[in-house]
């Protein structure tokens, strides 16, 4: 396994939309398993793949629980994703590996119904919400070529960007 580099916004393979994934090979595995490792290493709670610099439809997620004794949603390893149900709305403060310190307040679903294939090529249809069905709609952005800033109004958008290129420069 092996920590990949983070695309960091504005890097132009973020706004390409990801090929669909053909068969779940050995290398589709390799590649899921870096991004959970590059994932895990940022502290992330999420990855795609174009953010690692790969535009496949490939996801990585590992969601805490909401709710204390609960367990969280465990490692996913998600190949050509989809949401075929949402439902409801919630709020939830959303964060991105692309954007390092830059959170945003952001209105998505809160409860979608996701279908996807697993690291085995198996085929899963999972109902989820909460922050994990906030996660997966974040991420499956990610392969359509969005990023959490297109998904606020044209203001709240430009001051958030702002803010973003200020810590890069302060970073720098
Ligand atoms: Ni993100």
């Amino acid at each position: 396994m092996a920590v990949l580099t983070i695309r960091l916004w504005p890097d132009e393979v973020l706004r390409r939309k990801a090929e669909p994934v053909e068969s779940v090979d050995v290398d589709v595995c390799r590649v899921l398993n870096d991004m959970a490792e590059t994932m895990y290493r940022q502290n992330g709670i999420g990855l795609a793949a174009p953010q690692v610099g790969i535009s496949r439809r490939l996801i990585t997620l590992d969601v805490p629980s909401e709710e204390e004794g609960e367990p969280g949603s465990g490692l996913i390893l998600a190949v050509n994703p989809r949401i075929t149900a949402r439902d409801g709305k919630t709020v939830v403060t959303e964060g991105c590996l692309s954007f390092p310190g830059l959170e945003i307040d952001i209105t998505r679903a809160d409860h979608v119904t996701v279908e996807y294939l697993d690291e085995t090529g198996a085929s899963h249809t999972r109902a989820c919400e909460g922050l994990l069905a906030v996660c997966f709609q974040h991420e499956i952005d990610h392969l359509d070529g969005m990023v959490f800033t297109d998904r606020v109004g044209l203001v709240r958008r430009r001051l958030a960007l702002r803010d973003y290129e200020k810590m890069r420069r302060d970073d720098a």
